[in-house]
């Protein structure tokens, strides 16, 4: 390698294979937080500093890339001083490097663009498990450079056996030329150690999700999305104070509307459900009502975006601080698997809530048994507007330590 590297820069089993492109396919898995995203951008970083690549960089839903691995990219040429010479573009999210080379970050809700791009030597996919296997092998079929050493990176998370990436690279032996990684928190020195106690709290709270988040195993999913809903009464006292949350799931007349509210503790993690009310037949000044007579008004109201019409109606009703949940593909996955991890507290008297944790349960896949990440659309009334409450505080908070270097050049 052309460049001095400074190793302290990298988790060792990144560094260790820094400069090694001998195989087509390098397989990042395991459990959150290892580095397996950081990880990877610095590989294809230097790689792409050091020969004429074209890079692109693949998620599901190109909108996620902006905030995750497109401005990781940002970061790492920033802090290694190769910012100057670099020309970006956020709003197309393209990197040109001073030597030619090009990252393009797209999400494949963008597939026609994807088609027209030409000459790429390298790709990472992002968060792998939410492509299909057909995205995988028509994303395959792109690379077909006339550049040595074209490499396809792949990251995920365990989620499911019943996901393509199971069979693909872990039921039989993967395709040649396929190198495995599996890594850990453990196996990541630059993780803050609050990230790793909230990930270790994953044992007692959610064993499934602790192995899948921690020990970074495929785990057959519990059959119940909530299996961790612990149920108490929660005082008055205890909610003195607290600034709520406030979901609406919208019904009327067969599925009843749903208004669920509660609060949540950054410092642990937790997940409060203090109160719901659930009725058929509501009409939405009969909602506005209610939220009123509940002395909900003045909280932010987080209301299913399918619904436009209502949540309109219902500013004009007074409920200003209404506003749409956020949609879109995946947008139900990450809700629950946010809140898998995170403990779930539902006072006793929310009897409906309750009542839905203990029915509500993930999907089955027919061909093999296993449960997918994916949950069934029934028992999800007062949890669809406890999801949706939840994006009040919930957020996309990233975990950030930039040390100096991060490249290592
Ligand atoms: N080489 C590094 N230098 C500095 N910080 C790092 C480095 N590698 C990882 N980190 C830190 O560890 C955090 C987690 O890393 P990363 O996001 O790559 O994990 P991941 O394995 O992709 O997680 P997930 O499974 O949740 O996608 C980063 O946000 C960053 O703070
Ligand atoms: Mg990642």
């Amino acid at each position: 390698m052309a460049r001095r590297l400074n190793p302290s820069a990298f988790n060792a089993w990144v560094y260790d294979h820094i400069d090694d492109y001998s195989h087509p396919l390098e397989v990042y898995y395991g459990g959150a937080g290892s580095g397996k995203s950081y990880g990877a951008m610095q590989k294809i970083i230097l790689k792409a500093l050091n020969a004429r690549r074209k890079v692109l960089v693949v998620r599901k839903v190109g909108a996620t890339l902006r905030d995750s691995v497109f401005q990781l990219a940002l970061d790492l040429l920033r802090d290694a001083g190769i910012w100057r010479g670099c020309e970006v573009s956020r709003a197309d999210m393209r990197i040109a490097l001073p030597n030619g080379s090009l990252f393009v970050f797209k999400g494949l809700d963008d597939r026609e663009k994807i088609k027209s791009i030409t000459g790429i030597t390298d790709m990472v996919l992002e968060e792998a498990t939410e492509l299909s296997e057909d995205d995988f092998t028509q994303l395959r079929l792109r690379l077909r450079p006339p550049e040595p050493d074209p490499q396809i990176y792949i990251m995920f998370n365990p989620v499911s056996k019943a996901n393509w990436v199971y069979g693909y690279f872990f039921a039989h032996t993967p395709p040649a030329g396929t190198k495995i990684v599996q890594t850990t928190y453990k196996d990541n020195r630059f993780l803050p150690a609050e990230y790793a106690a909230t990930l270790e709290e994953l044992a007692a709270r959610n064993p499934a999700y602790y192995r899948i988040y921690a020990l970074g195993e495929f785990a057959t999913l519990d059959k119940l999305v909530y299996p961790h809903a612990e149920k108490r009464l929660i005082s008055a006292e205890e909610t003195a104070g607290k600034k709520f949350w406030v979901g609406l799931d919208f019904g009327y007349v067969n599925d009843p509307s749903a208004i669920v509210w509660g609060y949540y503790d950054e410092s642990d993690r937790t997940i409060y459900v203090t109160g719901e009310y659930v009725k058929t037949g509501m009409l939405n000044d009969e909602i506005a009502a209610t939220i009123r007579q509940l002395g909900l008004q003045k909280e932010i109201v987080v209301a299913d975006s399918a619904e436009q019409k209502s949540i309109e109606e219902l500013r004009r009703a007074g409920i200003t601080r209404i506003r749409p949940s956020k949609k879109g593909p995946d947008s139900v996955k990450h809700g629950v698997q946010w809140i898998g991890q995170c403990r779930l507290v539902v006072d006793e008297r929310c009897i409906h809530t309750i009542e839905e944790t203990e029915n509500y349960t993930w999907r089955k896949d027919k061909k093999t048994g296993e449960y997918l990440n994916d949950p069934e659309d029934s028992f999800n009334h007062c949890l669809d507007a406890m999801r949706y409450g939840l994006q009040s505080v919930a957020g996309e908070r990233r975990i950030r330590t930039m040390s100096k270097s991060i490249l290592g050049l």
